[in-house]
């Protein structure tokens, strides 16, 4: 792909940059500005270049209707303060209003235009509105990895018709993670967790083929412990995916990847904070008893196979995180994995938002290698799909 260099001389130039503003938001403000910030580098880098900086991002899913409540005029401000200077958000995507505001704009100017989402031809990926974005440019940049896995006109559509390049953010990201998956220093150990194994069948077909070990974490595990015959009382499972947890198994056998499962578990008889709990084998889970996090023993054995590794890609808790005890399992591994980072000895890249809130309450973001803010698209890309908003920006 092209990188920002590669589009030329960019002073006076309109660059439509493509950024993720679809930020969490609580009473009114963004209350986490990770993905804000992502995007300086590039709004920065284009600024010194004296570009004038047309920024696009959709903001929720409002289905192609207006709606003041996913207007992005709420995170302007924010976006402003990270930046240190003025920008400018024009209420409206195309059409007129955008055009004349555009048309004001000085080399240096950074503007935000409204939610792409507002229009239903965005997720349509319509052409003749693809052309109308488009036509607010002279190029366009995409420095959104995590709504790269959407084939939409601010995504896909418009790099069709401009000179087009990755941003800064996103070509790093793409650096980190083919470091990690495609091409991976070794041993290789991925971490796949949640709560289901039918939302990330894909990526365990594909990491059993590429990691050397592979831990299944969460309400995930209890499937597999399931496929293995063991009793886990009242604990989150899909009974129907007990043929896929052993066709998963076999398969991982046959590739030499090894499964690590919990060898002990944190049970209660309840769901919820402060629960009591228990500590049992996994194969002694009784039957009024529900699994919530991982004992100490399986912490101690992953973390044993995690200092042999050189690479771990993570995506997903391995227990109940959120509610306290149960946040143990997955935040001393964490812990460890920064510490086994932080000492060089290993490449740590994780994904995905419940990954990201469970890194940061073992206050380990900034010891990881990378952590990306993505969602969807770092399952699919772990998936080993092909992006559509990075398909587009291959040299042609
Ligand atoms: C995300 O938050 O994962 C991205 O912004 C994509 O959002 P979407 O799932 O609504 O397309």
């Amino acid at each position: 792909y092209n990188t920002i260099e590669d589009l030329g001389d960019l002073n006076g130039k309109r660059v439509l940059v493509r950024v993720d503003f679809n930020v969490p938001m609580k009473d009114g403000k963004v209350s986490d500005t990770t993905r804000l910030a992502r995007a300086l580098p590039t709004v920065q880098a284009l600024r010194e270049k004296g570009a004038k900086v047309i920024l696009l991002s959709h903001f929720g899913r409002p289905k192609g209707e207006p709606n003041p409540e996913m207007s992005l005029e709420q995170v302007v401000q924010a976006f402003a303060n990270e930046l240190g200077a003025p920008v400018g958000f024009v209420p409206a995507t195309v059409g007129q209003t955008a055009k004349d505001a555009i048309a004001e704009m000085q080399p240096g100017d950074v503007y935000l235009l409204e939610n792409t989402r507002f229009h239903k031809e965005e997720e349509e990926n319509e052409p003749g509105f693809a052309a109308d974005l488009a036509s607010l440019g002279d190029v366009y940049v995409n420095d959104a990895f995590s709504a790269a896995h959407r084939a939409h006109a601010s995504t896909e559509g418009v790099a069709r018709h401009l000179p087009s390049a990755a941003g800064l953010a996103l070509a790093k990201e793409l650096d980190y993670l083919a470091a990690a998956l495609s091409n991976p220093e070794r041993p290789m150990m991925a971490i796949v967790g949640g709560a289901k194994v039918s939302t990330k069948l894909d990526v365990l077909n594909e990491l059993i083929a590429k990691a050397d070990k592979l831990v299944v974490g969460g309400g995930m595990a209890n499937t597999f412990l399931l496929a293995m015959g063991f009793e886990i009382g009242k604990s989150l499972a899909e009974p129907d995916l007990v043929p896929t947890a052993r066709d998963i198994m076999a398969k991982a056998a046959d590739a030499g990847c090894d499964i690590l499962l919990p060898k002990d578990v944190v049970v209660a008889e309840e769901f919820k904070a402060g629960a009591k709990t228990h500590v049992r084998a996994a194969d002694a889970v009784r039957p009024n008893e529900m699994i919530l996090d991982l004992g100490p023993d399986s912490i101690d054995s992953y973390a044993e196979a995690l200092e042999g590794c050189k690479t771990l890609v993570w995506n997903g808790p391995l227990g109940a995180f959120e509610t306290e005890p149960f946040h143990v399992g997955t935040v001393e591994l964490a812990k460890y994995a920064a510490k086994l980072s932080k000492a060089g000895k290993l490449i740590s890249v994780a994904g995905g938002g419940d990954t990201v809130a469970a890194l940061a309450m073992a206050g380990v973001i900034d010891d990881f290698t990378y952590v990306s803010t993505a969602g969807g698209a770092f399952l699919e890309w772990m998936e080993g799909k092909t992006l559509p908003g990075i398909k587009v920006l291959e040299k042609k």
